[in-house]
């Protein structure tokens, strides 16, 4: 069964801009609940962590210099599906490619500085939700 909460990272290009309660705003009116929410600056053990399972891609050196260029902010967001659905809801990582009204088209500048990340898998979900909250934050919202 699908599970119902997944990790969303507003990034560095869209935190820095202020567009962060737009897109906070444009994941509510697609149906999330916001559970858990921090504002963060990574470190290179970190964001080399997080991203680990991309350490052999040529852009590992540069997403992980974005990731730490800034502050982000990590979202926990509850819905149906959610893992489907926050990948429907933020297009597709090219900016470019990204269907109408998703985060991305909007506010992505470019496929590296892409506006927001979202979990791929129920498993990934559950892990990068495990890296940046602790149980007290989980269970804050109820
Ligand atoms: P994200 O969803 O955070 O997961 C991996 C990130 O790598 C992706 O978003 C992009 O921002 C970044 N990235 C940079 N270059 C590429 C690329 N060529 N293909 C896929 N992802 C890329």
């Amino acid at each position: 069964m699908p599970g119902k909460r997944t990790l969303a990272i507003i990034k560095p290009d869209a935190f820095g801009n202020g567009k962060a309660g737009k897109i906070v705003a444009l994941l509510e009116t697609n149906g999330f609940k916001i559970k858990a929410a921090r504002v963060v600056r990574l470190a290179q053990p970190q964001a080399g962590a997080f991203y680990e399972v991309h350490k052999e891609r040529p852009f590992f050196a540069p997403l992980t210099a974005f990731m730490m260029s800034g502050a982000c902010m990590p979202l926990v967001l509850e819905k149906e599906n959610a893992v489907l659905a926050l990948r429907d809801a933020i297009g597709a990582t090219d900016p470019e490619e990204a269907r109408d009204g998703t985060v991305r088209k909007l506010y992505a500048e470019s496929k590296e500085r892409n506006a927001i990340h979202a979990s791929d898998s129920d498993e990934n979900a559950e892990r990068e939700i495990r890296f940046f909250f602790s149980d007290a934050d989980l269970l804050a919202a109820g």
